[in-house]
């Protein structure tokens, strides 16, 4: 079955022809990143004109560079929530004319469940169940994957998402837009223990996260150094806050593994490129002997690749739409709403 995907819930616009979840024949990205720089994050109005601008010509050149056209594809699938909505709309409304216009089946893909399936195409004999730590600009989420469309929530955000945090502390460090990857760039000179800062808990909720602390921590860090007129170390702020942030992800992923028994453990989302993450998780499923799988790192930003890869399965459990299909700013990974 081959399906056309299309993403465009942040800054990428995103197509791509992916047979039967686990061969991409195409995939295509148009970013946004160099405009949205200049305002040191992503503008929701200027997303969405350029998801219109650039749309058509993606969808193209995916079906060209996958050797086919509109007659051979079986589906069109697209991301329809969560994320900004005016972007949303672009990739939702473009889907439901394809598939209009040509008879197609729709297949609607939520975000955080196409992140995961990156790891279908990344690991081609990769199946659920296993234990998924999702960190992305918007979310941070520890996830049981029961099966391709079966999810449960242990452990989520109560504030900031992880990736929101980096760019946060990345911008108040004086670096540019996409914080996280400059982040992470900075601090491979640093010292890690050079700061000190908080290990967070959320009271009574032992699998949750809270960011926000240790953002203001980093804030209020820039702040008395300025106002002392002393000058920081980037790379060493940098390695410090990253240590602190990938700690605490990976102490609750150990700790909920643990506790709900899980031995397969894969991370999803744009924050799972992180060098630090990658190999603080290396190493702790070693020492657990745990497997652990990572998605290819051109797949752990936003890509229709992914998206073409859960819509399979969200086919094969029945999850498609009809031309009433909305996009939505916020929804929950396991109790989907079309
Ligand atoms: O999954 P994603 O591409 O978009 C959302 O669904 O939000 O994630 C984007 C996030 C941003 O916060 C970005 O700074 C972060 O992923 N990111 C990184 C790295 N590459 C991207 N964070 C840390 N280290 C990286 N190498
Ligand atoms: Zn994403």
């Amino acid at each position: 079955m081959k399906i056309l995907a299309i993403e465009s819930s942040c800054d990428e616009t995103a197509a791509a022809v992916v047979e039967n979840g686990r061969v991409v024949l195409s995939s295509k990205i148009a970013s946004q990143v160099e405009e949205h720089k200049i305002y040191g994050g992503v503008v929701p109005e200027i997303a969405s004109r350029r998801h219109a601008e650039a749309i058509s010509g993606i969808v193209d050149a995916a079906l060209e560079e996958a050797g086919v056209t509109l007659d051979d594809i079986d589906a069109v699938a697209v991301t329809y929530a969560p994320g900004l909505i005016g972007a949303l709309l672009v990739g939702v409304n473009y889907a439901k004319a394809l598939a209009y216009s040509k008879n197609l089946k729709l297949i609607p893909v939520h975000h955080l469940r196409s992140h995961i399936a990156a790891n279908y195409i990344t690991f081609p004999e990769l199946k659920p169940p296993f234990f998924c730590l999702i960190v992305s600009g918007g979310h941070s989420h520890l996830v049981e994957v029961k099966d391709y469309t079966d999810f449960r929530i242990i452990g989520k955000t109560r504030d900031d998402a992880a990736g929101e945090a980096l760019d946060k502390a990345a911008r108040s460090m004086g670096l540019s837009y996409p914080g996280g990857l400059n982040l992470d760039r900075e601090a491979k000179n640093g010292d890690k223990n050079a700061f000190k800062f908080p290990r967070p808990r959320v009271q009574d909720a032992p699998y949750d996260f809270s960011f926000s602390g240790l953002k203001t921590s980093v804030i209020n860090t820039i702040h008395n150094a300025k106002q002392k007129g002393e000058e920081i170390n980037v790379a060493d702020l940098g390695a410090s806050f990253l240590n602190a942030v990938t700690s605490f992800l990976c102490d609750n992923t150990e700790k909920a593994a643990k506790d709900f028994g899980h031995t397969k453990i894969v991370l999803a989302g744009g924050v799972s490129a992180n060098s630090v993450l990658r190999e603080k998780m290396e190493a702790l499923c070693k020492k657990n002997n745990w497997e652990l799988y990572l998605p290819r790192l051109d797949l752990c930003g936003d890509n229709a690749a992914m998206v073409g890869a859960q819509a399979y399965y969200e086919f094969l459990s029945g999850n498609t739409a009809d031309l009433s299909l909305n996009a939505f700013a916020t929804m929950p990974i396991d109790d989907i709403t079309v």
